[in-house]
């Protein structure tokens, strides 16, 4: 009696807890999640591959022309092998400094980023004398490569509350008895001046909103001024008035197309065959046991359809409300020994305005102590990049892993005694996601 009525609890709340978190929709398709029609989504898919030209306002310092050229792989959305460029230096006071870059043969300094465009429009047939490509300064002894990131299912990882990251984050220091202790960043909302967020976007987490992260993107990887960042990096050769990027007949601007595109992605899909398979299951067990998936975290919801987000800025629609996700991240910032040493700059991130009103908002403490600090790289879709960690620097999975230490270091310990047919079953698990 007692096992019948135990088992009708349990499969209840199994039900319960079925009807109340649904999957999110998994998928390589380019079908939409469900916040948008297909119709829809296609349209804003086109914007994301769409190649920027100088007469849209390419430039006039940029990395590439358009965002699917660096989030692309398999589909539009997906990550890529494109790395771009950070450095700086400490100051006197040890505190990370952003370069000052000479252009234009020292006519003008680029100060107030960590990025190092790659790419310039100019000397080109217009501005023949004009020499503006940004390279590091022999002074900028700080330098790091970072890798494109997957783009795929972050609408769902928008959609997490908040206090949903602050509640793991204490439930991770305790439980690992204060070893393992995710930092949380607040960070300002740019489409909502004066609110702040848990930042979670970005290999710093330097986003809580896509919205936020298409503005940024847009000017500092392709030179695009948007109402979110309306000024150019350098005014040299710029020739197209801003903002480049202007409100188009269905009210809405390409950054708003980008957001609603990312919004509408299906988390990535998991190798079906793989996933089913014994040694994937064996090695998800001892994934959990020594303690990857503190950090790693296979499983989180998002909070209920209607909640306002971003600064009352956005609502979160029926597809994307109340819905369990396995991104095996928990977005939280950790030092396991690899961290570049680089500040997120806050002009080059959220703006010359919201920079101006930010000093009383930004912790300065906060971000400092993020320094060394790189967010958990979510893993779902980690076997469709062949290069790994924030760098690129590490080939195989097993490198990446012998890569941790720091707040990592006793979990990698327990992968290093582990005997090889284990450490392979973990490899094995980590090749279905
Ligand atoms: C030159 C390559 C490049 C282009 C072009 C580019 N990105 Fe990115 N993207 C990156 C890199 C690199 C990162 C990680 C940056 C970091 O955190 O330092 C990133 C991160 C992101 C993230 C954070 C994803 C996450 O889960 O943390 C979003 C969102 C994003 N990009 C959107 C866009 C949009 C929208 C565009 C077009 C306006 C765009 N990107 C254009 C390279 C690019
Ligand atoms: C203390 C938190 C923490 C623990 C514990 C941890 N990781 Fe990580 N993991 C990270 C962070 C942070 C990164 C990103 C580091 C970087 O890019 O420099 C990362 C990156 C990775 C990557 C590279 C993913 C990519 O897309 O580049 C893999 C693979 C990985 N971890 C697997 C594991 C495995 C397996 C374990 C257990 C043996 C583990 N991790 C334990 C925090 C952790």
């Amino acid at each position: 009696m007692r096992i019948f009525i135990t088992a009708v609890a349990l499969s209840l709340a199994l039900i319960s807890a079925a009807t109340r978190f649904p999957e999110a929709p998994t998928g390589l398709d380019n079908k939409t999640n469900g916040i948008v029609d297909d119709v829809t989504h296609r349209a804003d898919q086109a914007k994301f591959e769409g190649v920027e030209q100088l007469s849209d306002g390419l430039g006039p310092l940029y990395n590439a022309q358009s965002c699917a050229e660096c989030h692309q792989s398999p589909v539009s959305g997906g990550a890529s092998q494109v790395t771009e460029l950070r450095a700086g230096h400490n100051g006197p006071d040890r505190r990370f400094r952003t370069p000052d870059i000479p252009i234009a043969h020292g006519a003008e300094v680029v100060t107030g980023r960590s990025l190092v465009n790659d790419r310039a429009i100019c000397p080109n047939a217009e501005f023949p004398d004009k020499e503006i490509q940004e390279r590091v300064p022999e002074t900028e002894t700080i330098r790091t490569f970072r890798l494109s990131l997957n783009l795929l299912g972050d609408g769902f990882v928008e959609a997490v509350a908040d206090q949903t990251l602050i509640d793991l984050s204490k439930q991770q220091c305790k439980s690992s008895h204060g070893k393992i202790c995710g930092q949380i960043l607040y960070v300002p909302i740019v489409e909502s001046p004066g609110q702040m967020g848990v930042g979670r976007f970005g290999w710093k987490d330097q986003h809580a909103s896509l919205l936020s992260f298409a503005g940024d993107a847009y000017l500092n990887e392709m030179g695009i001024t948007n109402r979110l960042q309306p000024n150019e990096v350098t005014n040299i050769c710029n020739t197209v008035p801003e903002p480049n990027d202007t409100t188009g007949p269905d009210g809405l601007s390409d950054i708003d197309h980008f957001a609603r595109f990312i919004r509408a992605t299906k988390a990535p899909a998991r190798d079906a065959a793989l996933a089913s398979g014994a040694a994937a299951n064996k090695g998800l067990g001892l994934f959990e046991k020594i303690g990857c998936a503190s950090c790693h975290v296979e499983t989180l919801t998002t909070a209920p359809t209607g909640t306002k987000i971003n600064g009352g800025t956005f609502t979160i629609p029926a597809a994307l409300g109340s819905i369990t996700l396995h991104p095996y991240g928990d977005f939280l910032m950790h030092d396991v020994g690899t961290g570049d040493g680089i500040l997120q700059a806050t002009r080059e991130h959220y703006g010359h305005q919201v920079f101006q009103q930010m000093s009383g908002y930004l912790s300065k403490q906060d971000f400092e102590s993020s320094r060394n600090k790189i967010r958990t790289a979510p893993l779902w879709g980690v076997r469709l990049r062949p290069r790994l960690m924030h760098d690129g620097a590490s080939l195989t999975l097993v490198e990446a892993i012998t890569r941790h230490s720091g707040e990592a270091g006793h979990v990698i310990k327990q992968f290093e005694k582990l005997k090889r047919p284990e450490q392979n079953a973990i490899i094995e698990f980590l090749k279905s996601l």
